[in-house]
């Protein structure tokens, strides 16, 4: 089995396997991820989110990642919500690896790996993320990467038809 895993900038050409991953996907990332329009689902309507993504990135608020196993697109990493005021210097982390490559460790690797750009590259000094009460999967690659949960946010994102709470994770990264 391989394990290797990196990280780098989202590319217009992802739009392809993107899509690919999430349309294969659809029911099981149902209870995790937000409802998306049908375009979500195609390379034109990914091609259009990445040019947005990266609109984004330009302006210094989201850094868009994408997630490889070899050279093989698997899913994305976004350091989102970029604060970069100095007095308050944080960012949130978002992810999703495809079905097929899930349970390999490569999420895991994937937030090291991001909070190294939080750190080195965007020289942030909090990290944030949110999950599910019951996404125990997503909790085990925050634990694993020193991230502890530290409240609980009521109603806050409207996933599978319902409004859910959000458990809410920290990490201090540095000065
Ligand atoms: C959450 C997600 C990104 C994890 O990706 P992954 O590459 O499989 O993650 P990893 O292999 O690095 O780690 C998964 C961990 O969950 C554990 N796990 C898997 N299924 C589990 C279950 N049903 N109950 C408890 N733990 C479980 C694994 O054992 C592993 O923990 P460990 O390293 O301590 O053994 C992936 O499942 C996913 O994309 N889910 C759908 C979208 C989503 O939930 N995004 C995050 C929203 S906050």
């Amino acid at each position: 089995m391989d394990h290797s895993t990196s990280i780098r900038l989202i590319e217009p050409t992802d739009a392809a396997p993107i899509a690919a991953h999430r349309a294969r996907d659809v029911e099981a990332f149902r209870p995790w991820e937000p409802a998306q329009p049908a375009d979500f689902f195609t390379p034109r309507g990914q091609e259009k989110r990445i040019d947005r993504l990266l609109a984004g990135y330009r302006a210094g608020t989201v850094w868009p990642g994408v997630v490889l196993a070899d050279d093989q697109v698997i899913g994305q990493v976004t350091i989102g919500g970029i604060l970069p005021q100095p007095h308050l210097r944080r960012g949130s982390l978002g992810y999703w690896i495809a079905r097929t490559a899930q349970n390999q460790g490569h999420a895991g690797r994937a937030v090291g790996l991001a909070l190294r750009v939080m750190r080195e590259e965007l020289r942030l000094h909090r990290a944030e993320a949110s999950t599910q009460l019951e996404n125990l999967p997503s909790q085990r690659v925050l634990r694993r990467n020193g991230f502890s949960p530290y409240g609980v946010a009521h109603s806050s994102i409207f996933l599978d038809g319902n409004w859910r709470d959000g458990l809410l994770w920290e990490l201090i990264l540095g000065d």
